[in-house]
């Protein structure tokens, strides 16, 4: 079997003030429950989570701490980088031992997961919705994948790069996306780009490389391709990703595997004790 590593992703909690709900209708803290659960009951274990984005809502002192009372039964270690919901300065207080890369502004960082480099990139826009990632942010990008081109590089930012389609949230995607796609074609040791924002499983293909949206463990965004109806969202299946690395020949390989959230009848074999097929 080839040596491999497990990066999950859970994207766009939303975590609320105790006791209140996400639009008046959504438990984003029971949501969060059941996904840590499954996160915890996985095997094999993932070896890191990565949170992209959005992980308070309004966002308050009270619901980041509201979030790190969810998240301390997690086992695995966690990173996490904000979305247009939250605070740079109300996560940099939540998270005070997180490796960010700067002292102020743009909460980027990147870790060193044994031949991975996890690289997070801070796409919010202070008080803003869209995404925008900002020239120290591009500056430090490029110093950091040129450092060691021998490694595989996976990326992480909240704002998909890229039109989804969903009309009243691709205004809010990353605006340049432009200069994101010139510094990655320059470093093919980028091997992924996971986004969340949109709280619904998209793929397409981004500067040359795969680029996934990470559904959410609350609600999605309805699936509306044609401005057919107010700006929505519906109660379904939640999941979370799993991005694992296969070594190979060169920079390996990144699957990308889509885990439903809660508990689900099984596993059953396959093979009976005689090794027959039952
Ligand atoms: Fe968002």
């Amino acid at each position: 079997m080839p040596k491999q590593l497990r990066i999950a992703q859970i994207s766009d909690l939303h975590i609320k003030p105790p006791g209140k709900l996400a639009y008046g209708r959504v438990d984003t803290a029971k949501a969060l429950e059941r996904c840590v659960a499954t996160l915890n009951a996985f095997e094999p274990a993932p070896d890191f989570l990565v949170i992209s984005g959005d992980l308070a809502d309004t966002p308050t002192v009270e619901e980041y701490d509201h979030l790190k009372r969810l998240l301390a039964p997690l086992k695995l270690p966690v990173a996490a980088i904000p979305g247009n919901h939250d605070s740079r300065e109300l996560m940099r207080n939540a998270f005070p031992d997180a490796p960010h890369a700067f002292a102020s502004g743009a909460l980027n960082q990147k870790i060193e997961k044994g031949p991975l480099d996890l690289v997070l990139l801070d796409s919010s826009v202070p008080g803003k919705p869209h995404g925008e990632l900002d020239a120290p942010t591009l500056e430090w990008l490029s110093e950091t994948l040129a450092s060691s081109p021998e490694r595989p590089a996976l990326l992480f930012l909240h704002h998909p790069p890229f039109i989804a389609g969903i009309w009243h949230m691709d205004r809010q995607n990353l605006r340049n996306a432009n200069k994101l796609a010139a510094i990655i074609r320059r470093h093919p040791r980028v091997q992924i780009v996971a986004t969340g924002h949109i709280h619904r499983a998209a793929l397409t293909m981004f500067a040359g490389v795969p680029c996934t949206i990470c559904p959410a463990p609350n609600h999605a965004v309805d699936l509306d391709l044609a401005q057919l109806r107010a700006p929505s969202f519906r109660i379904e299946q939640p999941a979370f990703h799993l991005h694992t690395w296969f070594e190979d020949d060169g920079l390996g390989q990144v699957v990308t595997h889509q885990v439903p959230i809660g508990k689900f009848d099984g596993p059953h074999p396959f093979f009976g004790p005689d090794g027959k097929l039952l």
